[in-house]
């Protein structure tokens, strides 16, 4: 038997002292991506030690790029050919649906691109429709065949207006990716507005992208002959200084969050001072002090900037514990909800029905084995058992290995009685 890793979590310590975050998962990733935009070296700072990185430099590799992650300086240096690959395979695909951002770029590189459907995942079907139609309206050829997505444009990309159904964070990306080197002018309505958003286009724009609206939800591109590889830095990662926020609330702590962005947090921070913390704004982040025990705070999840569904099972934890009872709104994505099953492993009072949940607090939940069941989840339930009597234990660790750098260490530094630990395979 193969023993595989769990978290060991002793509840009962309350959280303090100083945390730092890195850049945005959800920012490197589509950063990484961006870069094949641009034959040369780009290089990227402020990058996570996560396992993600590693499967999209795989992926870039594959690619025919040339990819160094120094994890102790925090950069990725891509070295991108003049010609591509174009095809992103099944078994990266499969671990990580992120993949499929290099559908944009390597469309607009290559003029074909293959990429495995991702399916279906742990928090939601999770369509590509929103990619296709914008790809379709801007010249592409769109099939699938075999389990991957075939993209087409033989005589390149036009630009085109695009009105996105809902403010998808991929659909926004993949189609700004395709149109910033498209023949003419390319108009995102309704596009995506977070701060990864953000991001990317300020690094296209770097590169030499012609973009209006950055921040809006009307993106208006101006397509350019060709794009230069530059050095950008990426933004700090709000869903796990979000995550430290509420790791301060749940253990009626006192952590300051250092290199972290406190207005892209407004709505998560301002709940935690309604559930009853203290938060002060620094120049490089925030503290929340948290003295008694947290009132209920209801929740409903929304595109930026409405509060983030990858803040929800982190609130529901908190809400697990806290005095009287909350309504969990989840409009994004509707899965998102399963890993209540493993909260209520832990004595949570938590009822589901459709995209709502009804959490009634309790003083005390008590420790148990429970499963990550995605990276949020992993999260939200250790977490929780920061706050349980005796002890849980966290399966599916690899989950929170995807999104959370040096996880264990930080909470460690905080005081959490917390540790990897071998189980039987
Ligand atoms: N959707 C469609 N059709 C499309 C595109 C999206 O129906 O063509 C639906 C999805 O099924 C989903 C909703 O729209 O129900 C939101 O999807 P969106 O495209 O906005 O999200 P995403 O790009 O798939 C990113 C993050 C998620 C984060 C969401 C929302 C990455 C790699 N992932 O996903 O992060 O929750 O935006 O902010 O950037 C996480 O980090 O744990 C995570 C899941």
């Amino acid at each position: 038997m193969i023993p595989v890793e769990a978290l060991r979590v002793v509840g009962g310590s309350r959280l303090s002292g100083e945390v730092a975050v890195t850049g945005a998962k959800n920012s490197v990733l589509k950063l990484m991506a961006a870069a094949l935009l641009a034959p040369g070296r780009t290089v990227l700072s402020d990058v996570p030690e996560i396992l993600d990185v590693e499967i999209m430099a795989e992926l870039l590799r594959r690619l025919g790029c040339h990819v160094v992650h120094d994890c102790a300086a925090g950069t990725v240096a891509i070295d991108v050919p003049e010609a591509l690959e174009h095809r992103a395979d099944y078994d990266l695909v499969r671990r990580m649906r992120a993949s499929i951002t290099v559908l944009g770029p390597l469309l607009a590189r290559c003029g074909v691109v293959d990429v495995a459907l991702p399916g279906g995942d742990n928090i939601g079907s999770r369509g590509l429709d929103m990619h296709i139609g914008g790809l379709q309206r801007m010249g592409a050829e769109v099939t699938s065949e075999h389990g991957y997505l075939i993209a087409r444009a033989g005589s390149g990309l036009h630009g085109a207006t695009v009105w996105l159904d809902f403010p998808s964070v991929g659909a926004t990306e993949t189609l700004l990716m395709a149109a910033v080197t498209a023949r003419g002018r390319t108009v995102i309505d309704n596009a995506a507005r977070e701060p990864e958003i953000v991001d990317i286009c300020t690094m296209l724009v770097e590169m030499g992208a012609s973009i209006d609206g950055v921040g809006t939800s009307t993106l208006e591109i101006e397509g350019v002959e060709s794009l230069a590889p530059v050095a950008h830095a990426t933004v700090a990662d709000r869903i796990v200084a979000g995550t430290w926020a509420v790791a301060a609330a749940i253990t009626r702590g006192d952590i300051t969050v250092r290199r972290a962005q406190p207005a892209h947090l407004e709505i998560a921070l301002d709940k935690l001072v309604t559930a009853g913390a203290s938060v002060t704004t620094l120049d490089d982040g925030f503290r929340v002090v948290m003295e008694a025990r947290p009132r209920a705070v209801d929740i409903v999840t929304l595109p930026y900037p409405g509060f983030p569904t990858d803040l929800q099972p982190q609130f529901i934890a908190l809400n697990a514990i806290a005095d009287g009872a909350a309504l969990v709104t989840e409009n994004l994505f509707e899965a998102r909800f399963r890993f209540v099953h493993e909260l209520v492993r832990l004595g949570a009072d938590v009822q589901t029905e459709g995209h709502h949940a009804l959490v009634r607090g309790r003083e005390a939940l008590s420790g148990a084995p429970v499963e990550a069941t995605d990276i949020r989840a992993g999260a939200g339930l250790v977490l929780a058992g920061l706050v349980a009597d005796g002890e849980t234990t966290v399966h599916e660790v690899h989950h929170i290995d995807r999104g959370y750098a040096g996880f264990v260490d930080d909470l460690q530094r905080l005081g959490a009685d917390i540790s990897r630990i071998d189980l039987p395979g």
